[in-house]
């Protein structure tokens, strides 16, 4: 019985895929990898890329929400499209997306009302507000790529997403339509750009640090070239990707995982000093609380108090020991530097390292200068971390600004991270991919 069901389930999950895939006019079948641009906007430090959505497709500008569960976008103002379709209760859609419920729309239909439809909850993760919308699908398009250049554009007729109000999306960069989620859920951007076209469940992102130019993201099998003709898949070092078993989502339902990527930091290490760290706050506990987690919407990396003591204490003391000069702080941040006495190297200010050793061998992400000073006016540097308090429900929130000019891959299926440290050691940055088209 209990496995009719589940034959019968797969079947339909397959239909519907098999449904939802259909390439662009005279492209082959099946594109390698995919890729978006993204840009930081300068006012919010969100990380904005763009897709195509609806019938006639428009440029639709979303915040990257890394650990975020789904795509969902404002249905409320300005959403024509002929092909937008709401999820009825039952549907395949409803059962991929896991909607949490199913309801009427009192008012007249539009997208994001229509009666008989299954209801999920988008998440504003940058101001920690939720709530209902209706599960649609419509057609989104994104370029492929050989890992090079982007290719011609292919579409997913039957993208699966959710349905917000306007107000959901304040507190987003100006411009933007709602959150692009590329969490661990069956319906966040990375498992159906795979299902749709049969690629592995692999995405990588590259943060550019510079206002104009965008750094990438990457779906499916690709190796990931920047100009001047750098393979950076070689740079990857290898970690184990965590499950944090409590939901970390601004609303949820008892007994769901969180959709955010957590990995395990074993121990810290700045310039030559070993920090002596809480280990219990490292690891995940059963209420969910503890742990590292990659974030794009937080913007500087975040550490439990006691964490935050120990790496701020060991850096001022190595900082000091190489005559760099302490100055008053500029907010956000508590320790600042007279940039007068620190060099500058390929790599950025010349200040002591920060290695996060991880779980793994030779796994020790290295932060630099370029990722652990943030220049706050033309004489100062701060170190660009905060403090989180002293129960927060992460210990280590790795932000975007120590991300950029970063390659880090997730790697769904092996359930693996992939992290290169800063490119600027290989000469290049996340914002050298040539995104000119070679279609
Ligand atoms: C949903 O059904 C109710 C009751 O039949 C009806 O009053 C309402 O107009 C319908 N709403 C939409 C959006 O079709
Ligand atoms: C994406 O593909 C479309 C259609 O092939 C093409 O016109 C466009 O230039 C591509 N975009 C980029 C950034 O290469
Ligand atoms: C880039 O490096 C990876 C890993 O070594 C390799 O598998 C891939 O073929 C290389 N790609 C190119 C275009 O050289
Ligand atoms: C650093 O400290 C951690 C405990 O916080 C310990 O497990 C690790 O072995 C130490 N590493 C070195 C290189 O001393
Ligand atoms: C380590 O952290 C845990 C979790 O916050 C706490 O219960 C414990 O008291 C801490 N241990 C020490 C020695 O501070
Ligand atoms: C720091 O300054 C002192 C006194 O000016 C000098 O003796 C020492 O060599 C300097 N150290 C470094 C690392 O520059
Ligand atoms: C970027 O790619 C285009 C298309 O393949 C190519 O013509 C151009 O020379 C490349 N740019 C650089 C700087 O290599």
């Amino acid at each position: 019985m209990a496995s009719s069901i589940q034959c019968s389930l797969l079947f339909s999950l397959l239909l519907f895929f098999a449904a939802a895939v259909a390439p662009s006019f005279q492209q082959p079948f099946h594109p390698v990898a995919l890729v978006l641009p993204v840009s930081k906007d300068a006012s919010t430090l969100q990380y904005v890329t763009r897709i195509s959505q609806r019938t006639p497709l428009i440029p639709v500008d979303l915040v990257v929400d890394l650990g975020g569960q789904f795509l969902w976008v404002d249905c409320e103002q300005n959403y024509v499209s002929s092909t937008y379709r709401p999820a009825r209760c039952g549907s395949a859609a409803c059962t991929l997306a896991r909607a949490s419920g199913c309801g009427d729309c009192f008012s007249a239909a539009r997208p994001g009302c229509n009666n008989n439809t299954c209801v999920v909850t988008p998440d504003n993760t940058v101001t920690h507000t939720a709530t209902g919308g209706e599960v649609a699908t419509d057609v989104v398009s994104v370029n492929s790529t050989d890992g090079s250049n982007p290719g011609g554009a292919y579409d997913v007729t039957q993208f699966v997403f959710a349905c917000a109000p306007s107000f959901l999306l304040d507190g987003l960069a100006s411009g933007v339509q709602g959150m692009a989620g590329l969490g661990r859920t069956r319906i966040a951007l990375p498992s159906q750009f795979a299902s749709a076209f049969t690629f592995s469940r692999k995405f990588a992102i590259c943060l550019s640090s510079s206002a104009t130019a965008n750094g990438v993201i990457f779906f499916g099998d690709s190796s990931y070239n920047f100009l001047p003709n750098i393979n950076a898949s070689q740079s990857l070092a290898y970690t184990p990707l965590y499950v944090n078993p409590v939901s970390t989502a601004s609303a949820y339902s008892q007994g769901e995982p969180s959709s955010e990527y957590f990995i395990k930091v074993t121990s810290i290490t700045v310039g030559d000093k070993n920090l002596s760290l809480n280990s219990t706050l490292l690891s995940i506990d059963s209420d969910g609380y503890g742990g590292t987690k990659i974030s794009t919407v937080n913007p500087y990396t975040v550490l439990e108090s006691s964490i935050y003591a120990a790496l701020t204490e060991a850096f001022v003391q190595q900082a000091a020991s190489m005559n760099i000069t302490r100055v008053s702080a500029v907010s956000p941040f508590e320790y600042c530097f007279s940039s007068a006495g620190v060099t500058s190297t390929r790599v950025g200010p010349g200040v002591p390292y920060i290695f996060l050793v991880l779980q793994g061998e030779e796994a020790v992400w290295t932060i630099t200068g370029s990722n652990s000073m943030v220049e706050v006016s033309e004489d100062v540097l701060c170190l660009g971390f905060v403090d989180g308090g002293s129960r927060p429900r992460t210990s280590v929130v790795i932000g975007g600004y120590q991300l950029q000019d970063n390659l880090v891959q997730f790697d769904l299926a092996s359930s693996r991270l992939g992290f290169s440290s800063t490119l600027l050691g290989r000469q290049t940055t996340c914002a050298n991919f040539n995104f000119t088209s070679s279609a």
